[in-house]
């Protein structure tokens, strides 16, 4: 793997390896006091958030430190990009200066797939860290490994992503991501909130959330994403939240093995009741912590596995 920018396209076998890895790097540093591994030791990580981040930009500093990499973040506000030095300029500069690895979040949607095509010819890997309303590979991979460790595999399962799924690039990856590793997967969603041109994904719809819930094995709560609603019939927050927001009472409707996610960050009482993030059947704490262990698997397969030595 040379670059991670999108799960559409991501083979089976290379999204398998990847959650392998992050399986086994989870055992490895089970219970140890000092998780540090010299296997990056060497290499220089830069993350270069144009957008807010917690979990992503946190988790992908901790991963690359926890593998002894040099790790540097760039801000938006913090570096030249304030004085109005473009994507490309910035990343020519963050390569030139040593960077085997660049991390990007950005508003715009394709940003990332610019940035490798920049940097090609480089020997920079550039992973999306989420581009605008298109993708959000490493989030899909964490979510993946999170369903497969507590529902013990995805084939036959049936997920539901729930709520401004428009505006998602949680769920685009998520769709790509969980198909491809043999899920089934129900979009449930205000008509407003459904993209147009879902009819050719590989999903069903509902509008109807109570109907679904008997039947999933997991449920997909998604943030609803008010800075990216300009203009469009959405909506109320209450409205929302009645027809939508995961419940004490729908929380009973799922079968008893059944998981609920969601990316982060939560509104809670809106998308989902507080008792419901912190009940039992939440795993939304362990999404984070597999989180860290996914960017790990996933810095490991850039810069170190097969294909990822440049000597
Ligand atoms: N899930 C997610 O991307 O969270 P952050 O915006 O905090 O990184």
């Amino acid at each position: 793997m040379k670059h991670l920018l999108s799960t559409d396209g991501l083979a089976a076998d290379t999204a398998t390896a990847v959650l392998d890895t992050a399986d086994e790097l989870k055992r490895t540093l089970l219970g140890r006091e000092v998780r540090k591994l010299p296997t990056l030791r060497g290499r220089t990580v830069v993350t270069m958030f144009y957008e807010n981040s917690t979990r992503t930009r946190v988790s992908f500093e901790i991963a690359g430190k926890w593998m002894s990499a040099d790790v540097i973040n760039v801000s938006a506000s913090g570096s030249s990009v304030g004085k109005g030095e473009s994507l490309r300029d910035t990343a020519l500069t963050l390569s030139a200066a040593g960077a085997d690895c660049v991390i990007v979040r950005h508003p715009a949607s394709g940003a990332a797939h610019r940035l490798a095509g920049w940097l090609a010819g480089a020997g920079t890997s550039v992973v999306n860290a989420g581009d605008g309303m298109h993708e959000h590979p490493t989030q899909a991979l964490l979510d993946a490994a999170t369903l497969r460790e507590r529902l013990g595999g995805l084939p036959g399962r049936r997920i539901a992503i729930v709520g401004d799924v428009l505006h998602s690039r949680v769920a685009r990856s998520n769709v790509h991501l969980l198909t491809t590793l043999g899920a089934e997967v129900v979009l449930v969603a205000p008509p407003t909130l459904l993209p147009t041109g879902v009819q050719s994904w590989p999903v069903t719809t509902s509008h109807d959330l109570d109907s679904q819930l008997p039947a999933v094995d997991a449920v997909m709560m998604l943030r609803v994403q008010a800075e990216r609603m300009h203009g469009g019939f959405f909506p109320s927050a209450r409205e929302y939240s009645i027809a939508y927001g995961l419940n004490e009472a729908r929380l009973r409707l799922l079968p008893e093995h059944a998981v609920v996610l969601h990316p982060g960050p939560m509104l809670r009482g809106m998308e989902i009741g507080s008792a419901v993030a912190d009940a039992p059947q939440s795993a939304i704490t362990e999404q984070v912590r597999n989180g860290v262990h996914v960017r790990m698997a996933v810095l490991y397969h850039l810069l170190a596995g097969e294909g990822g030595d440049r000597g």
